[in-house]
């Protein structure tokens, strides 16, 4: 915004003279804004949770250096230089909007969470209007009673007496105060997801953006932590997180001008995709959700998860069962032996759930690779001539659950799907499809609510007709190649993104109300859909389809500051890796799954023996640390990305009771040095005893069964040997360790 004196002048009496402070708080943070009625909505507080006497004599947003605070400035009648969060064309043809307090109310709600957990709280409701026009923005803020995290979000609804367009329509805006302020945020690509970057924030704009149209976590992601006082520090510090929750093409933006505020912006991408609201329709954004913390980058991470298990995860309360998955094993070689076998491996490895990944089905066109079949969710009887049936049959002879994968949103050109509807598929208009994966992969056109219809009708028939498949892994591989959606009138092509997405979460709230149990797992060429939009209806994700523990060190450490370990599909695989080529050890490989939701990724039979036994054993010290990492506090405590060749974490149990402590050395040199590493989360006054896990060492460390105050743990930590005691012949590069504490 320009220092105009004209509209500083405005703001001034405005706000020294009117102001209605409202606040909206949860166990530990507060939201205080300004809404006056007939001003803008303002931003006055957000941070630790505020006593009431402070909250009293909080001052009243001014705007002295400039500051202007708006929380959801509208284009054109107050705002044009400064970014805006919200933009439309009357139906009128005017481009301007005013959007100002009409009226506010906060009420307690008691309501069912997106996963179907029951959660109370306090909802902020603010109407905003027009004064030329009748159409009507609510800004919602609400606040959790239980844990640290605000959701906002916007409605708008046409009151006008035609169409009008939208074309900018974020979710939230905030105003986080210049200091030192980093956004630690990420990027990535396929096989190498969630890369962390982390900036100090300047002068002009940080643009976060997705246009893949069906991925929205492939490249760039949609989460934020923003740590207020300089680099972030993970267990100390504070720090704002800010999660859109969407599962389509988004847009955030951090616009830093020339006032003491960055303006953080998240919402819909509104690229190629305006939106047009016809007379009496409402358009609703995705949420944001919001938390603060004093307790650094870990503590926001901490925050994300509890909230996350409990309102946001699938059965975020319940233990994730332990998986060989069929995929890098025999890829498309699927058959009723091999899967036999497989099944029979992981049972007497301890594994609980066997899935058969892609190639098991189609009739005219066999999967036999990735060029042909999506859509033809029929058993290849070719390969599997006892169908679903025998494999469910072999599942329970070997004591294992039985899991299936399906790609329910695609097609191949060669399948007998597209050949009775090719009409079902996103093309433009007058031009062939542009094809994906094996050189014929299209998209269904989940606009279409046929095709919503059909892609329900795939869980359906699975689920109905064996009830005892126990898990999904959906799939997702491609992006949207074409903009065009057959089914969307010419005039409403621009909804395609949007309306896309809006069916997708119609079929899952579908297959979740039909089919509250089963688990599924979300997965997009690996971790493309990691997103707080789908998670309500999915158990898991797929973090990569880089199953190379090294990389994954990384890739897992940039996944957990917003999602917790139980959704975190991590995978002991074959070297060498079939995606990086690196050969790591066996035990580095358990040591690095075992910090998420442990599985194999991997053909049994081509395993050594000395490789299944430290699998079968890693297996059970996992069922024994499994509740502390998958319910437990994550203390990120010495990250890869800090270049010295270590990496560290732990999970501690709620009542702090149990701890898993981590440590992963990721290249070897010759009289290297590492830090000592002092643990976190633990109490101090209590006493851990402490045992390694996954031990391949001939001696144990000299603290086996030792004892130990939380407070030495987190005062000094313990002495980690850079390499293993293991006879000459099986020494390798890599050294990991588990530790297990466990309170007297
Ligand atoms: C991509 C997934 O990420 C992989 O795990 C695997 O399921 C393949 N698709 C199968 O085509």
């Amino acid at each position: 915004m320009k220092k105009t004196l004209l509209l500083s002048l405005s703001a001034l009496l405005c706000l020294t003279a009117n102001a209605e402070k409202v606040e909206l708080s949860t166990p530990h943070n507060t939201l205080v804004l300004d809404l006056w009625k007939g001003g803008e909505p303002k931003f006055v507080y957000y941070g630790e949770k505020l006593s009431t006497s402070d909250l009293a004599s909080l001052p009243e947003p001014t705007n002295a250096n400039w500051s202007h605070l708006e929380i959801y400035p509208a284009y054109g009648a107050t705002h044009t230089q400064s970014e805006t969060a919200f933009a439309m064309r009357h139906a009128d043809g005017n481009l301007s909007t005013q959007l100002l307090v009409e009226n506010w109310t906060k009420t307690s709600i008691s309501d069912k969470a997106p996963n179907g957990a029951n959660r109370t709280g306090e909802r902020l409701t603010i109407t905003l209007k027009d004064p030329l026009y009748p159409n009507i923005v609510h800004l919602y803020y609400q606040a959790y009673n239980d844990v640290d995290m605000i959701e906002c979000w916007t409605d708008v609804t046409n009151s006008e007496k035609a169409t009008v367009t939208l074309t900018q329509f974020y979710s939230s805006c905030l105003p986080i105060r210049r200091g030192n302020v980093y956004a630690h945020h990420f990027h990535g690509s396929w096989a190498s997801e969630a890369q962390l970057t982390a900036e100090p924030l300047n002068n002009g704009i940080l643009e976060i953006k997705n246009k893949d149209g069906l991925r929205n976590a492939t490249t760039d992601r949609q989460e934020v932590m923003f740590s207020l006082d300089g680099y972030g520090r993970e267990n100390e510090g504070d720090v704002i997180g800010a999660a859109l929750m969407y599962s389509g093409n988004y847009r955030i933006t951090i616009d830093t001008d020339d006032t003491e505020y960055h303006y953080y912006f998240a919402g819909i991408n509104p690229d190629n995709s305006e939106y047009h609201l016809k007379k009496g329709e409402t358009l609703t954004t995705p949420h944001v959700a919001y938390t603060f913390t004093h307790e650094g980058l870990s503590g926001a991470s901490r925050n994300y998860h509890r909230w996350a298990r409990k309102y946001q995860l699938r059965h975020g309360d319940q233990a994730r069962d332990i998986l060989l998955n069929s995929w890098e094993g025999v890829y498309f070689d699927i058959n009723q032996q091999g899967m036999d076998q497989m099944m029979a491996d992981i049972a007497s490895m301890g594994g609980e759930l066997f899935v058969m990944d892609d190639g098991w089905f189609g009739d005219k066109y066999p999967r036999n690779t990735d060029n042909s079949s999506l859509g033809d969710w029929v058993v290849d009887k070719r390969k599997l001539p006892e169908g679903i049936e025998g494999l469910l049959r072999d599942a329970k002879k070997n004591g294992v659950k039985f899991g299936i994968w399906i790609e329910p949103e695609m097609s191949n050109t060669t399948s007998e799907l597209y050949e009775q509807h090719p009409d079902w598929i996103l093309k433009a208009p007058g031009r062939e499809p542009v094809l994906g994966r094996g050189g014929t992969q299209v998209v269904l056109d989940l606009a279409n609510p046929k095709v919503q219809d059909f892609v329900f009708s795939i869980v359906d028939n699975l689920l109905s007709k064996y009830p005892n498949i126990a898990y999904i892994k959906w799939d997702a591989n491609a992006p949207v190649m074409n903009h065009g959606s057959q089914y969307l009138s010419k005039e409403d092509q621009s909804h395609l993104y949007i309306a896309y997405h809006e069916g997708l979460i119609k079929v899952c709230q579908r297959i979740r109300d039909k089919y509250p149990d089963v688990v599924i797992q979300d997965c997009a060429s690996g971790g493309g859909r990691a997103n707080y939009a789908l998670l309500p209806y999915f158990d898991e994700f797929w973090v990569s389809d880089d199953t190379d523990a090294l990389q994954r060190v990384f890739m897992q450490w940039g996944t957990s500051y917003f999602f917790p370990a139980i959704a975190m599909a991590s995978h002991i695989s074959a070297t060498p890796n079939h995606q990086t080529f690196r050969t790591t050890a066996f035990k580095f490989r358990c040591d690095v799954a075992m910090s998420g939701r442990l599985g194999m990724e991997i053909q049994p039979k081509n395993m050594t023996d000395e490789e299944k036994m430290i699998g079968k054993q890693a297996i059970a010290d996992y069922k024994r640390i499994r509740p502390v990492v998958q319910f437990g506090d994550l203390y990120r405590l010495h990250s890869p990305y800090e270049g010295d060749n270590l990496a560290s974490l732990m999970y501690v149990s709620e009542l702090k009771d149990k701890a898993v402590f981590y440590w992963y050395k990721l290249e070897t040199f010759v009289n290297q040095h590492f830090p000592r590493i002092k643990m976190a989360g633990l109490d101090p006054q209590r006493r851990y005893v402490v045992h390694e896990l996954n031990r391949i060492d001939n001696q144990p460390l000299p603290y086996e069964g030792k004892t130990f105050t939380g407070q030495y743990l987190m005062a000094n930590g313990l002495e980690v040997p850079y390499s293993h005691d293991v006879d000459y012949h099986k020494k390798n590069d890599w050294a990991s360790r588990v530790l297990y504490l466990e309170a007297e």
